[in-house]
This record gives structure tokens, sequence and C-alpha cells, in this order.
């Protein structure tokens, strides 16, 4: 009898399967296409102690009891067929734990149908990618601790390992899990879209080669801004295209896809009342890429009036740095402050210092700042916004006159920075102290009737604007 099983052996569903062997755990596997089983079987495993299964009840029935069975299949549907394949086989106190990205609403209503039933379930987000799921993911599970428990061994061993321990807690309640690798991944945008806007300007700005660019940002990531992204953003810089000699990151259509995780965390934000302005404007920035045929009509339509000062380079790429430091601060700012709303408003109960330790390692945000945050987040554990935090203050007035530079910069440059842009007025408009949101509220009140509230006197006010 195996000790757990694993459906699903496309890309992370055979590392993790691998990963888990290799810890010395025995496996069951299943793959609706069997084709992908047996080319897994023949080409991937060697001596771990892995089993193929080509039919569900005997994948079941292989496994000992409790039974223990990761989902790694495509996110929606595929996860409902699969649980409704399974049912029949499952007896109770079995445990279905779903590593995909499942959107948290579906992750909720599964727990609780299956609950019904007697079956328990775990949402777990799983990030690293395919290295991360062979050699140590980030592993963010959430539904009822009974569940957890039930595999908490085998999480831990198998996930990244950091001086601060195993990249995976219990995260909380409920979806807690699916909505904390939500955010990961929303904040993942975000981060990947401000680095990409401060590539934009090494190249066009200062006319740069991706080798240099690649220098640059090599430095930067044996610093402060010591990161996974940034590794593997110097990583592409420097790499030539087999084919033809050539930068292959010039070789690339400028058409970012997305697979729906980017959107659903602001869609949450908006529906929460949190504000997310960076997270939200990185999805927007991979939608406006995709209109590349308009983008080239337009383009041939104006001209732009290039400044003709000379910038300063070394000025330039110091700004740069303390640039995107400032837009990632306020990334992780902002999805932080969504996860606390959230675990509020869905009863998670999640220790966001937890998570921030879980992400340290394996995941794709993982990332040397992380531990400034959890500083943060440890002088006042209630501090769910960040900038409430002196220190948090203070390193990013330290960097404001570089993002405003920068900002600046680029628009005389005609360049779009759709998240740094964003992350800089974000800080300003919760640093502001009267914003014009009273001519809002006069507007809504004449044409609306909606009402208002004044600072002179209490109560709700409404004025015929007209009537004088
Ligand atoms: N790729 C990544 O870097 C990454 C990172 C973190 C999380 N994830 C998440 O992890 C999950 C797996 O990702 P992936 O990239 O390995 O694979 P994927 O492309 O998202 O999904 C392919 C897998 O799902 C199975 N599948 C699709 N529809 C099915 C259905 N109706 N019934 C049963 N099985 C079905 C496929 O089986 P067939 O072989 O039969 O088609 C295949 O095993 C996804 O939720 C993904 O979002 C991915």
């Amino acid at each position: 009898m195996k000790d757990i099983g694993l459906i699903g052996l496309a890309v992370m569903g055979q590392n993790l399967a691998l990963n888990i062997a290799r810890k010395k755990y025995s496996v069951s596997v299943f793959n609706r296409t069997p084709d992908r089983t047996q080319e897994f079987m023949k080409n991937k495993v060697k001596d771990e102690e892995i089993a193929a299964y080509y039919d569900i009840k005997s994948f079941v029935e292989s496994l000992k009891k409790p039974r223990k069975i990761i989902l790694m299949v495509k996110a929606g549907k595929p996860v409902d067929e699969m649980i409704q394949e399974l049912l029949p086989y499952l007896d109770k106190g079995d445990l279905i734990i779903d590593g995909g990205n499942s959107y948290f609403k579906d992750t909720s209503r599964r727990i609780n149908e299956l609950k019904e039933r007697g079956i328990l379930y775990l949402g777990m987000g799983v990030s690293g990618g395919e290295a991360g799921a062979l050699h140590g993911p980030s592993l963010m599970p959430g539904g009822s601790y009974d569940a957890y428990e039930m595999v908490k061994e085998i999480l831990l061993k198998i996930a990244a390992q950091t001086e601060a321990g195993p990249c995976c807690t219990y995260v909380g309640n409920d979806s807690a899990g699916h909505f904390v690798k939500m955010v990961h991944n929303g904040i993942e945008y975000a981060i990947m879209q401000a680095i990409a806007e401060v590539y934009d300007v090494l190249r066009k700005v200062l006319k740069l080669s991706p080798e240099e660019i690649g220098e640059i940002f090599e430095k930067w990531n044996n610093g402060v801004l010591n990161s996974f992204l940034m590794e593997i953003s110097y990583k592409i810089m420097k790499y030539k295209d087999k084919e033809t000699g050539k930068y292959l990151v010039d070789l690339i259509l400028d058409e970012a896809e997305q697979k729906g995780t980017g959107k659903w965390t602001s869609q949450t934000s908006l529906d929460l009342g949190i504000p997310t302005p960076s997270l939200n404007l990185a999805v927007e920035a991979r939608t406006l890429s995709f209109f590349k045929e308009a983008r080239v009509e337009l383009s041939k339509k104006v001209t732009k009036t290039y400044p003709s000062i000379k910038v300063d380079k070394e000025k330039v790429i110091n700004d740069l740095e303390n640039a995107l430091l400032f837009s990632v601060f306020v990334s992780f700012s902002q999805g932080l402050w969504l996860i606390s709303e959230a675990s509020k408003a869905f009863n998670y109960n999640i220790d966001l210092s937890e998570v921030l330790r879980i992400w340290k390692g394996g995941c794709i945000i993982r990332a040397k700042i992380l531990d400034f945050l959890r500083d943060i987040i440890k002088e006042n554990k209630e501090n769910v916004n960040l900038l409430n935090s002196e220190k948090a203050l203070s390193f990013l007035m330290d960097k404001i006159d570089s993002i405003k530079y920068i900002t600046n910069l680029t628009k005389d440059f005609y360049l779009p920075t759709l998240v740094l842009n964003s992350s800089l007025d974000y800080f300003l408009s919760m640093i502001e102290e009267n914003l014009p949101a009273n001519l809002i509220q006069a507007q809504r009140d004449f044409f609306g009737a909606h009402t208002y509230r004044r600072i002179d006197k209490e109560g709700i006010f409404h004025t015929e604007w007209e009537a004088n």
C-alpha cells in the first residue's frame, strides 16, 4: 500500500511526485491520458517508489487508509470532475489536497460539499514552478487543521528549506491557502512588471544592450534587490539564441499572457475595498500588451519629440534601483494588506509573519526584502498596513526622489510605467491629508443626491446645487 496518491502528471505533478518519492514516501500516480503516465514512468522515474495506475478504482485501492490524494490538474472544471470520479471509491476520513491554482471561492465550495460526505479537503497553493516542485516548493495549505495534520509530515519534508524553517505552514481555515497563493501571484505580476519597466528605461533611455542590462541586474541581485525574479531576469538578459546568436529576449514577441490569478487578486481587492493599484495595473499592463497590432499602427501615427538633454547614466541606474525597490515594497505592502483584510472577512486566521516566512524559499517571489517585511510585521502584528511603520516610511521616503525622477523621465521619453507610477501614486495618496474626493462627493450629490459629510459639523447633507 502506498503512502500517498497524486493525480495529474503534467509538469507540476510529475516533479512533485518525484520530490515526494525522493523523501522516501511511496507514491501512486494517475493521469487522465495514459500516454502521459507511461512516458513519465519510462523517462523520469528511476529508483523512486512510484507506481502507476490506469484506472481510478485501482489507484484509490492502492493507498493506505485514511487515503491522501493530491490533485495537480488544471484549475477549474477538471478539479470538480476528478473529485466526482474519486468519490465512489473514497471512505469517510480520506483526504483530497488540491495543489493547483484553484479560485479560492471554488475551494470553499468544495470543502463544504465534501465535508457533508465526510471527506477532508485542503486547498494548497504550490509555488516555485517546475524546479520548485522537484527540489522544494513553497507550500500554502489551508482548510481544517485536522486535514493538515494528516499530511503535515510529508509537506514539511518536501517543501523548500531555509534557515527560518521549511517553507510550509498551516496557512489558515477554509480557502486561506488558495487565497494566499492567489495574492502571491498578484504580487508576482506587479514585481515582474516593475522589473520590465526598469528594463525598458535601461534599453530605450540609456540605450544599453541586453548584456549590459544583465550586468546591472546581476549587481542589483547581489544587494537589497536579491530575489528569484531579479536572478532569472539577469540570466534572461545574457542568454543568446542558439539559432541566430542574438539575445533571445530581443526576439520574443511583446504580448504577455496570463492565466487568471492576477486578475482574481484585483477583482477580490475591489470586492473587499482594499487598494492594490500596483497589482491591478500589472494585470492591465499584460492586457495592454496584447493589442500589438493597434500599438504598431498607432505608433506610426504620432510624432514623439524626445528631450535633447543628456541624461546622467550613473544617476539613472542608481535611481532605477531605488525606484524598483520602492515599487517592490509597495506591491508587497498592498498584497499583505489584502490578505489581512480577507483573513478578517473570511475568518481565515492567517499569521502574516508566517506567510512571509514560507515565501522565503521555493516560491517565485522569494526575496531578501521579505526579512525586512517580517521585521515590520513583528513590531506590531495588528499593523496590517505596513505603511504604518516608521521603518517602512523612512525606507520609502529615502527612495521617493528616485522614483519621482524616474517616472518623470519616462514620460519625457513617452514610456509607460504603469506599476512604477501606480506604486508612487499609491504612496502619495496614502500620505496625503486632503485628497480631492471632496469634489467627487459634491459631484455625486449634484447629479444623484448621494449626500456627503462635512468637515465642520456632524451629519449627512444634501444640497440643491442649482437652487441659488
Ligand atoms: N506550471 C506552473 O509553473 C505552476 C506553478 C504553480 C501552480 N500551478 C498549478 O498547478 C496545476 C497543474 O499545473 P501544470 O502546469 O502542471 O498543468 P496544467 O497544464 O495546468 O494541467 C494539465 C494537467 O491537468 C490534467 N487535466 C486537464 N483537464 C482534466 C480533466 N478534465 N480531468 C482530469 N485531468 C485533467 C491534464 O491531464 P491530461 O494529461 O489528461 O491532459 C494534466 O495532467 C494547475 O492548477 C496550475 O495552475 C502551475
